[in-house]
């Protein structure tokens, strides 16, 4: 058996392409000769390598009395590690089967299908893992289980399950939607209310999860939005020992659409659900967090960098800033959070980059060419045009400080050579060879000359539009003796 212990093989399995080929048992080839138990060197393509290149065939040349082969395949979206193998059974390779952690314990088993995502309704917001997932059309491993909010917490409530689970390549369940609150109806009774939250001191971050985590000692606002003409909204908590000052609120512009809760100095006992429920029973929910989270402060940074942090307290935030030229690789600002982690790594300075310019049909479609790039602050892109087309305005353009182009590209205008002037007294008969562009005249037609009556042709027969956007010659003339 071969150990390929430090072989990291890649299965991108969330673009539904395994990226690893075993040959078939063909006939072909070592005809009269076949071992059954033999099987051909697998074909194992690290991502992004082409099939057939020379690091393509990487473990061992032969593979015979090879019955195993173990890698390490990094799968779904986040790139999760797992131990597989395939195995070759009757002169043919199969699995790839892999050891998933989560489920049962370190037994190989075949993988379950995948399950996709192909839209997300812009409110939603998707995390795996903690992890907020950005590009809809992934693949999803099977037994992924997602967490969906509405966007924005309090504006919008989530209808249907948040935690749909992939089961054998379907979801266990619907996915959710987010239902617009009063805020956003013109306050219709039909509406779940609206619930808006103030932090006057203290500080706080939103998980993943959509909760409101707070640190012990902060003060939170919670405003109910709801049309005051209509009656009163009820406001309602899990918090046990909970007690809370709830009533409209006093200054004039308020006072008629904002019904409030207020946590003055909140203490641990006072995390649980804020439920604000109208006249008809219509509810939107809020979840109150409140623990002595510390986060680890932040020590190294990037020597291009500056920070500027509040603290290590839950729902504190350090700002990060680059020198000029470079910009920030990663989020601007962090937030430390429930888990006691900061919200994302601390970011690295690069040098500012401008978008990639890429050979793509848009480019083709203006007849562009792409003749050297460098995106970076102070590099600059080069363009040229396709055959019979002409450059206008300048060939390049330069990335600026602020990570944007100094232009939009040039424009590429075809060359076209003018219609030849032809008098009826001149005794010309012109023809355009077939297969030109018909009386465009682009680089490269062919007219061809003769002289009506029998005259005599004297000068080139047959001219031609040039990338100079003259013809060859001059026109012939037909002698009349
Ligand atoms: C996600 O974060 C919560 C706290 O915010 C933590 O309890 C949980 O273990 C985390 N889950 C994973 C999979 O990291
Ligand atoms: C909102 O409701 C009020 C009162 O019901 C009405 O006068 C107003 O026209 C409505 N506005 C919109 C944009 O529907
Ligand atoms: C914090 O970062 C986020 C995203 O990186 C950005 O949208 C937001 O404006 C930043 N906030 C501040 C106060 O810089
Ligand atoms: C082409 O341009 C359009 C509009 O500018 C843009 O939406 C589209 O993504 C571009 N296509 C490619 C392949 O870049
Ligand atoms: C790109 O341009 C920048 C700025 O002029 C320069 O420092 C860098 O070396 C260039 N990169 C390449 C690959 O030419
Ligand atoms: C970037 O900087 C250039 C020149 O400094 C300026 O003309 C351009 O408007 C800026 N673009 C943006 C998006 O700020
Ligand atoms: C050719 O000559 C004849 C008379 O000689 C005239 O009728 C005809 O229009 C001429 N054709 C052209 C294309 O010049």
């Amino acid at each position: 058996m071969l150990f390929c212990n430090n072989f990291i093989l890649t299965i991108v399995l969330f673009t539904s392409s395994v990226l690893i080929t075993y040959s078939k048992h063909t006939k072909e080839g070592k005809e009269g000769k076949e071992d059954i138990s033999t099987c051909y060197s697998p074909k194992l393509l690290l991502k992004g390598a082409q099939e057939g290149s020379s690091d393509g065939n990487i473990i061992k040349d032969s593979f015979s009395n090879v019955k195993e082969v173990k890698f390490f395949g990094s799968i779904g979206p986040l790139g999760e590690k797992r131990l597989c193998k395939i195995k070759c059974i009757g002169g043919q390779w199969v699995g790839p089967l892999c050891i998933d952690e989560q489920a049962e314990k370190g037994r190989f088993q075949p993988l379950f299908r995948n399950c996709k995502l192909d839209y997300l309704n812009p409110h939603l917001m998707l995390t795996l893992r903690n992890i907020t997932i950005q590009d809809i059309g992934l693949i999803y491993p099977h037994g992924s289980t997602l967490k969906i909010r509405c966007r924005d917490i309090g504006l919008y409530k989530l209808l249907g399950s948040a935690n749909p689970k992939c089961e054998n390549g379907v979801w266990s369940a619907r996915l959710p939607s987010c239902v617009p609150t009063t805020l956003f109806t013109n306050f219709t009774e039909e509406a779940p209310p609206t619930i808006i939250f103030k932090i006057p001191s203290g500080s706080s971050s939103i998980e993943s999860g959509g909760e409101l985590a707070i640190y012990p000692g902060t003060t939170v606002h919670l405003e109910c939005i709801f049309s005051r003409h209509l009656g009163s909204p009820d406001w309602t908590w899990t918090a046990p020992l909970g007690e809370y000052l709830t009533g409209w609120a006093i200054a004039p512009e308020e006072r008629d659409w904002k019904y409030r809760l207020s946590i003055y100095y909140a203490k641990e006992q006072d995390s649980g659900t804020f439920t604000c429920a109208t006249p008809r029973g219509i509810t939107n929910s809020l979840v109150l967090q409140v623990a002595a989270i510390h986060c680890e402060p932040i020590t190294e940074i990037d020597n291009l960098m500056t920070m500027r942090s509040e603290g290590t307290k839950l729902g504190h935030k350090v700002y990060f800033q680059c020198q000029s030229g470079y910009q920030i690789k990663g989020d601007h600002n962090i937030t430390c959070q429930l888990s006691g982690k900061w919200s994302a790594a601390v970011p690295t300075c690069e040098l500012v980059k401008c978008p990639l310019f890429e050979e793509n049909s848009n480019l083709t479609a203006l007849h562009l060419k792409i003749e050297e790039q460098n995106n970076s602050y102070g590099g600059r892109i080069v363009f040229s045009c396709d055959w019979g087309y002409r450059l206008r305005g300048l060939p390049g353009i330069e990335c600026e400080l602020n990570g944007t182009w100094s232009g939009s590209p040039p424009k590429c205008a075809i060359i076209q050579c003018s219609a030849p002037i032809i008098t009826e007294s001149s005794n010309l008969l012109a023809t355009e060879i077939t297969g030109m562009d018909g009386g465009q005249y682009t680089v490269g037609s062919l007219l061809q000359f003769s002289c009506n009556n029998s005259l005599t042709l004297i000068g080139e027969s047959t001219i031609i539009c040039t990338e100079t956007e003259v013809w060859s010659h001059p026109l012939p003339i037909c002698n009349i003796n």
